[in-house]
């Protein structure tokens, strides 16, 4: 998008693209909203798409795609070997990433799996800037532990700090020395780190990271799912990059980096992934978890057709005008909640607008699940399936007991390129609503929890009558149901 004043001088991201496919959106009425998450066991996951007007739940493989990703896919090779539409990928994998060797995976945890069973061993340590929910899973399953090195700004919600992605380059040299280089395989970034909001690293913090790795002999491993935000934000806030182009920017990442993968469901805007490095030693090591848990190797459980757009959609994230709709449509939308009190993870990062539970219902306490409360109410009120990111996305610990999570948030994600600035309106408008009517929103507890990563399937119920009372508030001051 680029940066148009408006002669009125209001502050509207202009969108650089048109839309010529649609999808037709329902939106219930709220009685039949209330009865749909009931039925859903007030767990947002659980809803049926029918029942939802806005989907906000993750961008993760339902980024809009372009035109031009969509003609790439009538090309598609099918060969099982010597796959032309393999050779194009891996090329645009070269070009972009200057990385000689490719591995396809059918998205990016199964990178997570080759990685870890490649590298993680029972002792291991991983250190990282933050986790994510299945790289910890695989971590942990192989024997390994991870150490989260972020620094202090990461887990204030309220911060100007513009890059609450780095990592602490002291905690990261203490514990090489603490734990032994031979303990740790090699250390994480992940970029537009997910669970703390979307929030970037620095391009100069990644440097200081590769200086410590390369003084222990330590390899650099980099989470490329969210680098599109990252690349755009490195840009936007790094005075010494404000010049540099977003190829230039990705390449100097890159070369940073000794392996990166990334789930094509987020980078590529289609569904896939993938690995990459330079070191064939690596390459030898890694390929054959491909053969036996994903495919052969030139596809690698992908659809040649998402392969195909996957190599025109990291084509496309090297062009600013497209990888900057989604941080400017979060920064719109977490502007104006600010304006008006609500609290919101700032600064606006990438993925999504990430309102703070913790805050918004402070009469619930953590073991009522507030993220999850709110996310189940505001679907009420408005329709929209946003994504409980706290306790309810934590796993109790060996003795029975909750482990309470660092933050309580709802993240409301926007998809790249889906929504019209007046659908982020009328979210914004169904979320001042609700926080003038915070009083009415009450907890949740489990009816059915399952044991692991039971924010998918768990079901739950109120504690009170609360969402009744929200709807009849809701009724009295709509004057109807929608
Ligand atoms: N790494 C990061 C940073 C992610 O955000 C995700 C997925 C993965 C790895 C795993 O990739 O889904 O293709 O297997 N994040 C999705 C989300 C699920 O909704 O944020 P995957």
């Amino acid at each position: 998008m680029l940066n148009i004043k408006f002669y009125n001088e209001e502050k509207i991201p202009l969108e650089m693209h048109k839309v010529r496919i649609v999808q037709k959106l329902n939106l219930p009425p709220i009685e039949q909203r209330v009865k749909a998450i009931e039925e859903a066991g007030y767990n947002t996951f659980l809803l049926k798409n029918r029942d939802v007007y806005l989907d906000m739940l993750t961008d993760s493989g339902v980024n809009a795609m372009s035109d031009k990703q969509q003609a790439a896919m009538m090309e598609a090779d099918d060969s099982y070997a010597g796959s032309e539409t393999f050779t194009r990928l891996e090329n645009k994998i070269k070009e972009i990433f200057g990385k000689e060797y490719f591995l396809p995976a059918h998205q990016g945890r199964a990178c997570e799996n080759i990685i870890a069973q490649t590298f993680v061993e029972k002792g291991s340590i991983i250190p990282m800037n933050y986790h994510f929910t299945t790289t910890l899973a695989h971590i942990v399953l192989n024997g390994g532990s991870v150490k989260e090195l972020f620094t202090n700004e990461a887990l204030k919600v309220r911060s100007d700090y513009p890059f609450k992605g780095n990592m602490d380059i002291a905690k990261l040299r203490d514990l090489i020395e603490t734990y032994g280089a031979e303990k740790i395989p090699f250390v994480r970034l992940e970029a537009g780190t997910n669970l703390i909001g979307g929030q970037p690293f620095s391009l100069e913090n990644m440097h200081e990271v590769r200086k410590v790795c390369d003084e222990f002999g330590i390899l650099l491993v980099l989470d490329a799912s969210l680098l599109a935000d990252n690349l755009y934000f490195i840009k936007e806030r790094e005075e010494k990059y404000k010049t540099k182009s977003i190829r230039e920017i990705t390449r100097e990442i890159a070369d940073l980096s000794d392996i990166i993968y990334f789930s094509g469901r987020k980078l590529g805007s289609a569904r896939g992934g993938g690995i990459c490095t330079n070191s064939k030693e690596i390459y030898m090591k890694m390929r054959e978890y491909v053969t036996l848990y994903e495919g052969f190797l030139t596809y690698g459980g992908m659809s040649v057709r998402e392969m195909e757009a996957i190599a025109v959609g990291l084509e496309e994230t090297m062009d600013e005008n497209m990888i900057n709709q989604g941080p400017q449509f979060i920064a719109y939308m977490v502007e104006e909640l600010q304006k008006k009190g609500v609290p919101v993870v700032t600064p606006a990062g990438g993925l999504g607008c990430h309102i703070d539970a913790m805050e918004f219902v402070d009469h619930l306490p953590q073991t009522e699940y507030p993220a999850g409360a709110l996310a189940a109410a505001l679907y009420i009120v408005s329709g929209i399936r946003g994504m409980e990111r706290g306790t309810l996305s934590e796993q109790r610990d060996e003795n029975g007991n909750e482990t309470l999570a660092n933050m309580e948030l709802l993240r409301l994600a926007m998809p790249r390129r889906v929504f019209t600035l007046s659908q982020v309106k009328y979210a914004i408008d169904r979320i001042l609503w609700l926080y003038e009517n915070r009083n009415l929103i009450g907890g949740l507890k489990f009816v059915d929890e399952p044991k692991v990563l039971r924010f998918f399937f768990g079901r739950l119920t109120a504690t009170s009558d609360w969402p009744s009372k929200l709807v009849n508030k809701f009724k009295a001051d709509f004057g109807d149901s929608l």
